[in-house]
Order: structure tokens, then C-alpha cells, then sequence
């Protein structure tokens, strides 16, 4: 089969990810954190280990505040519902959101009455930039935005935008879910105050692991209150992090998982240009050249991620997915991807968008037949 559904979830791992895990099964299967044997200390260590190894890729000065999560969203929600906003305060955030950010951003809304502006995406990000910019007003507290879109793979000028944030005293929250894994972030160096991404996307670790990284003295209130292995004898939750922010038993051959693959991804950080990228771009120019098709996003000279969406005629997208996965064995995703904005701003609310995603594995030869699959469909339409 050809996997194109990598934006969704990565697939396969690199074996290092599984091996981590099942070690992590079988010889490390305690507690971490809840008692102090040998085996609850193994565990301990690896989740310690995870935590430096993600400080260090993704900049963040303190491990202590990496904190682990089921998935992004859940970590998103910890950031922006923990958050302390209030009534009248304004969000910045951008038309490309998906409904992770989207979602938490509309509750607070209608439960607290924060006042929320989606910046619309434009081709010239100094447009963009610009539109941010004019957006902030004194009650701004917080810039909530994507890094790229799960949409269309355009990547979102969060360094310009964090440079205005910073000037005007708000706090960034980067949603990573779509780049980490697939391009350098660095929360120091990017002026990122709170960075969230998934575990089993870019980074082709295991589903069920989500991060939410913060820098600073940023004061969130825990959105999940219960059992952290500190200060037991106390009613409230305790003061100290990670733990103010974990509760319950962490999902250590998950969080294993994840570090095996961020160690692999250590070893391609400092690629230019990644593979999947280039291959991304010669999908697009190759869709390009069918009649019929219609691309969004960014063209194959900007810099983007290794997502291409696409329409054909007026075939809807569900049809077109499902043709590719019962005639030619190939996996894409169609429909709206949580992304509704989004689909908004491409005009493509009603029927959706055929998105195919690319990851490290995928090769030169899968490209070409994805596209001679798509040319043989459109010519199979032409003669109904
Ligand atoms: N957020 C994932 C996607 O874009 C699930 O498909």
C-alpha cells in the first residue's frame, strides 16, 4: 500500500520506536514516580530522559516544564484553558487553526467571554504579519496559531509574530502538531512561550503521546486535578512541575516510544531541505500538469510542509479518497480535517479537499504512481 495519510498519523515507525516500547513493557512496567523500587525508578528515569531529550530538541530551558500528554490536544487544552484569561481579554489566533485550538478558544468564549480574532492566512506573509499586528489591542493576552497548516502545509511566520507578541507583552502559544518532526523549532531562539506537539506525527513516534513545553514564568491552572505521586498528604494539587500538571499514571512505553523517536530525529534535525519536502513538491508539480485539478496552498517554490491538497473537478473529495484506496491501495485523507476555517478560506466548505501527506518513508516511485493513479481517474470521468 502507499501511505499518504502521514499528516493524520505517521506510519511505519522506525523499529527503534517499537523495540523502546516493548522494553519498556517488559522491563521497565512499574509506576514512575509512585514508589521508589527498582522498577518504578527505571520507569522514573525514562520518563526523565524523555523530558531532556524534548527540552533539548525543542529548546526549552527547563525540562521540569515538558509535560506530557495523550496527544496534542489535550495538551492544547491544558495551555489554553489553563491560561489565565478573563472576561474582555482578546485572543489572537490565525484562519488555519484546527479545531484543537479552535475548539478550547470558542468554549472560553462562550464560558468566560474572552474575545477571540482569527487572522486570515494570506500568501504574503507580511500581509499577514501586518494583519496581526493591527489585530493587537491593549487587551491581548495571548497568540494561540499553528506553525503550519494541517490544511494546505503553508507554515505560519510564528517568529515575526512572537516578535510582535513580545513587544507588545502577550504571551505565544505554538501548535507544532503539523512541523515537529519535520522541521527545526526552537522555543528559545523562535521566542515560543508554549510550544504543544504530538508524539505520532512528524516525529514518528507512538500514538497516545502529546507534549506541552513552557518557558518562563508562566502560571497555568491544571485543567485535571487527582493522584501525582508528591505531596499526597495535601488536598490541593502540589506547586511543583511537572507534577502540578500530570495527574494519574503516566503512559511510560508510550513516553518510551517517543523518545526513541526524537533520538532518531536528532540524527535528521539539521537537514535543509527534508526528503519528504522535496518529494512533496514534485507531487504537487506533477498534479499541476493534470487538467481538471485544482491545488491549494502554497505553490512548490515556497517553503511548505510535505502536505498537498488538492480538488479534482467536481468529483468530491470522499469519492476521489475512496477510489484511491479501493482501486490502487492508497491512503490519503478527504473531508474537512478538523480544519474548518480552514476549508473556509479556500472556498471548499462543501465538499472538502483530497489531502496527501508525506513522511520520511515514502519514496520517488510511490509519488509517480500516485500520480499516474490520479491521471487514469480523471480520464476514467472524462468518458462518463
Ligand atoms: N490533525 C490530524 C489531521 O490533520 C488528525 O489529519
Amino acid at each position: 500500500m502507499i501511505y499518504f495519510d502521514q499528516a493524520a498519523s505517521s506510519f511505519p515507525k522506525p523499529p527503534e520506536v517499537g523495540e523502546a516500547m516493548v522494553y519498556a513493557l517488559n522491563e521497565a512496567g512499574a509506576n514512575p514516580g509512585r514508589g521508589s523500587h527498582k522498577l518504578a525508578r527505571d520507569a522514573a528515569n525514562l520518563i526523565q530522559e524523555t523530558r531532556e531529550r524534548a527540552s533539548r530538541v525543542f529548546g526549552c530551558t527547563d525540562p521540569k516544564k515538558a509535560l506530557f500528554y495523550p496527544n496534542a490536544t489535550v495538551a492544547l487544552n491544558q495551555a489554553i484553558k489553563g491560561y489565565p484569561l478573563e472576561a474582555g481579554d482578546h485572543v489572537i489566533a490565525s484562519s488555519f487553526e484546527h479545531n484543537s485550538i479552535r475548539r478550547p478558544l470558542e468554549y472560553l468564549k462562550k464560558q468566560k467571554g474572552i474575545v477571540v480574532t482569527y487572522i486570515k492566512w494570506e500568501e504574503d506573509s507580511n500581509q499577514f504579519i501586518h494583519n496581526v499586528k493591527s489585530a493587537i489591542s491593549s487587551n491581548t493576552k495571548l497568540i494561540a496559531m499553528t506553525h503550519a497548516s494541517n490544511l494546505t502545509g503553508a507554515i505560519l511566520p510564528i517568529e515575526e509574530v512572537a516578535e510582535l507578541a513580545h513587544k507588545n507583552s502577550i504571551i505565544t502559544l505554538v501548535d507544532g502538531s503539523q512541523t515537529a518532526g519535520h522541521t527545526e523549532i526552537n522555543m528559545t531562539a523562535q521566542g515560543i512561550d508554549m510550544l504543544v506537539f504530538s508524539g505520532h506525527k512528524g516525529l514518528l513516534g507512538p500514538q497516545g503521546t502529546g507534549m506541552l513545553l513552557v518557558e518562563g514564568n508562566i502560571q497555568l491552572e491544571p485543567i485535571h486535578h487527582g493522584g501525582t505521586g508528591a505531596h499526597s498528604e495535601s488536598v490541593g494539587q502540589p506547586d511543583q512541575w511537572p507534577e502540578k500538571y500530570e495527574s494519574g499514571t503516566l503512559n511510560t512505553p508510550g513516553i518510551a516510544g517517543l523518545n526513541a523517536a526524537m533520538k532518531q530525529f536528532e540524527k535528521r534535525q539539521n537537514e535543509n531541505v527534508p526528503r519528504e519536502t522535496l518529494l512533496a513538491k514534485k507531487l504537487l508539480t506533477g498534479l499541476k500538469t493534470i487538467p481538471g485539478i485544482t491545488c491549494y496552498g502554497p505553490d512548490e517554490h515556497q517553503p511548505r510542509m510535505p502536505i498537498v491538497t488538492f480538488n479534482v473537478r467536481n468529483i468530491s473529495s470522499q469519492e476521489m479518497a475512496m477510489i484511491l484506496d479501493s482501486h490502487y491501495d492508497i491512503a490519503v485523507r478527504a473531508g474537512l480535517h478538523c480544519s474548518p476555517l480552514g476549508h473556509e478560506s479556500l472556498d471548499t466548505m462543501e465538499r472538502g479537499a483530497v489531502r496527501a501527506s508525506l513522511g520520511i518513508y515514502n519514496t520517488d516511485a510511490e509519488v509517480n504512481t500516485f500520480l499516474k493513479a490520479v491521471s487514469e481517474i480523471v480520464a476514467a470521468y472524462e468518458q462518463l
